[in-house]
């Protein structure tokens, strides 16, 4: 029973509510009542959640759960979800099993599937050294142009994924620029001459005839090509591209030839499925003429 038990009520002259009927001092509390708002909003969320427990799976009962009326089970939404994904996608894997590689780059169905699957399998996997967009960066080649240490055409580059370059792999590809100088196959100043020899070539000056030339055709051309346009599928690079691995200013060149490079390229063979290496085989020997057409767009 409240303090004003059989008299008026308390009402406060300011805001025209009723007051607690208590008094501390002078204070008295207003007898504001809940508004009606938040009320509602109390009322519709306790509606919807009986409704939620009718419909969906909600209270554990032991070892099992009320599995509501409406029967989802997420998990097997996703797990079924994720094999009519899978079951869509062995129907064209299993052209890339037998790596018939010209009747699947001529497949133009089979490649608008699968070059975007092969996109996202180049992002996880090789990305994070040869770059999203595969163009390379320092110590790590370009996949989009047309100048290949080991060869472009995918049964090619289906092998150098499959043994990586450097591996452990027990078939792996091997390629090693010498320590020219280190190793003291050359003296000093005839590597300065052959830095710049190298510069040259970059930019169609070089002299076969001079002393960086002869120099030149003695100790590099064996690997590098005659006039180092490269291609032997050795894995020693074109120097007259204008690209490179490593860089062409003079200091970078002059520590190749001093110190020699020998860059590492994983074997996928154990992380990768067969049928996937060929995949992005086809992708990786596509991306010089697609970046052609962009350039020339
Ligand atoms: C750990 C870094 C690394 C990763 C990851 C990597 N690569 Fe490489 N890759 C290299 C290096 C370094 C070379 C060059 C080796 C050399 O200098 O001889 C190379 C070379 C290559 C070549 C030879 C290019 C040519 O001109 O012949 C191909 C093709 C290639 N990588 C494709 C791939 C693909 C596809 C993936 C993903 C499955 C991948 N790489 C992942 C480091 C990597
Ligand atoms: C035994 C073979 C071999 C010989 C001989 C050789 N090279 Fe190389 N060279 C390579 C290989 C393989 C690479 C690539 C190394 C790598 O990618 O890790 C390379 C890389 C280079 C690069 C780096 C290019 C870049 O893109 O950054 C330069 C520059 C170079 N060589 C110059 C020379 C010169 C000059 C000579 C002669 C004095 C020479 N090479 C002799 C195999 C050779």
């Amino acid at each position: 029973m409240s303090a004003h038990d059989g008299e008026a009520p308390d009402v406060d002259p300011v805001t025209g509510y009723e007051t607690t009927g208590h008094d501390w001092n002078g204070i008295k509390e207003l007898n504001t009542p809940f508004p009606i708002f938040v009320i509602t909003i109390l009322g519709l969320t306790v509606v919807y959640s009986i409704i939620a427990w009718l419909l969906l799976p909600a209270w554990p009962t032991g070892r099992d759960y009320t599995r509501g009326l409406l029967g989802l089970d997420q998990g097997e939404m996703a797990v079924a979800g994720y094999q009519r994904l899978a079951d869509g996608r062995e129907d064209w894997m299993a052209r890339f099993v037998a790596g018939d590689f010209d009747a699947i780059v001529a497949d133009q169905a089979l490649m608008a599937k699968a070059m975007p699957a092969a996109h996202r399998l180049f992002l996880d996997n090789c990305a994070a050294c040869h770059g999203t967009d595969a163009t390379g960066g320092p110590g790590f080649p370009d996949l989009a142009d047309s100048d290949w240490l080991w060869g472009g055409d995918p049964a090619t580059i289906a092998e150098t994924l499959r043994v990586g370059i450097n591996s452990p792999h027990p078939e792996t590809r091997f390629a090693q620029m010498p320590a020219f100088g280190h190793d003291q196959m050359l003296e000093r100043a005839e590597i300065e001459t052959l830095t710049s020899y190298v510069q040259a070539l970059s930019t169609g000056q070089a002299d076969p005839d001079g002393e960086g030339g002869t120099l030149f055709a003695d100790n590099c051309a064996s690997c590098h090509g005659d006039g180092g346009v490269g291609g032997l599928g050795i894995g020693a690079p074109s120097l007259v591209d204008g690209h490179w691995i490593y860089g062409g200013d003079r200091a970078t060149i002059f520590a190749t030839l001093q110190r020699g490079r020998q860059g590492v390229m994983p074997t996928w063979a154990d992380r990768l499925s067969e049928a996937e290496i060929n995949l992005l085989a086809v992708y990786v020997s596509g991306l010089a003429a697609e970046h052609e057409a962009l350039a020339s767009r």
